[in-house]
């Protein structure tokens, strides 16, 4: 096929009504030229990363919008909401293996033209790491104080699947969610670059495995042990067996 044929009609002329509307013209422009890519996977590290950055800011934008349904006690429209989140956060993931299938050395030559760019400084991500406190405080005031509930009371000893409980459920997968992510990451830099590298050792690897650790609402995590403790104290730790041997 004639490559410069078909790269000079892939972006289109950006004059049509659906290209107006989509901007196009602006958007297939925010990769380097054809000529510039220094291999054949390059396009495909930039188109990765740049999508991934429009999730963000759709689950961002998303988020503010449960914040408002939150303060206002809307329970549909934070549930329908924190699935849209869900299912972008599950995207995020799952088009991390496309890079899975750049060889380690088309990565290193992709890497040498990187600068000093890294995920790190990513708009998207750094905006969503300041967001939970927010939701958190949102939450509590008004699905639990309001109501004199406590995360004690909605799953455990008042439990009954309440509106509370529900949109708790939700905060949680939000943030098991993120941390999939993260561990999907992990695993795409273990397949490119590998972790044991001695150029990544100290706080880049610092800066990873400190990011696994983050609980965005670590009280939903605790109530679960606290459960498994509490209802453990009838049995203690080992359990008589159901067959009675
Ligand atoms: C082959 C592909 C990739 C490699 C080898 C890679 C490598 C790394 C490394 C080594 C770090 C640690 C910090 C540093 O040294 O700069 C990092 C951080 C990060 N990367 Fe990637 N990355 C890749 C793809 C992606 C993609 C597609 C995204 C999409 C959003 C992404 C987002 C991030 C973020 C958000 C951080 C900061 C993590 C945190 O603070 O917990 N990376 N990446």
């Amino acid at each position: 096929m004639d490559r410069e044929h078909f790269y000079a009609t892939m972006n289109g002329e950006g004059t049509l009504d659906y290209e107006l509307y989509l901007n196009t013209k602006k958007l297939l422009s925010c990769q380097k030229d054809f000529s510039e890519f220094c291999n054949r996977d390059e396009l495909q590290f930039q188109v990765v990363h740049q999508i991934e950055e429009l999730w963000m800011k759709l689950i961002g934008y998303t988020l503010l919008d449960i914040d408002d349904y939150v303060q206002q006690e809307n329970t549909n429209r934070v549930l329908t909401l924190f699935k849209r989140v869900h299912i972008a956060l599950k995207l995020m993931t799952e088009q991390l293996a496309l890079l899975e299938t750049m060889s380690p050395k088309e990565y290193q030559e992709i890497r040498l033209v990187l600068g000093n760019g890294s995920g790190q400084e990513s708009p998207g991500f750094r905006t969503l790491l300041k967001m939970h406190p927010h939701l958190w405080d949102s939450y509590k005031k008004n699905y639990l104080e309001k109501h004199g509930l406590t995360v004690e009371k909605i799953y455990s000893t008042e439990y009954k699947h309440c509106d509370a409980y529900v949109v708790a459920e939700a905060l949680a997968e939000f943030d098991e969610l993120f941390q999939k992510f993260r561990y999907h990451h992990l695993q795409l830099i273990n397949r490119s670059i590998g972790l044991g590298a001695k150029s990544l050792k100290g706080r880049s690897v610092e800066i990873l495995n400190e990011g696994m650790r983050i609980k965005f609402f670590p009280e939903l995590w605790e109530i679960r042990s606290k459960m498994t403790d509490e209802w453990g104290k009838s049995y203690g730790v080992v359990r008589d067996s159901i067959g009675g041997h």
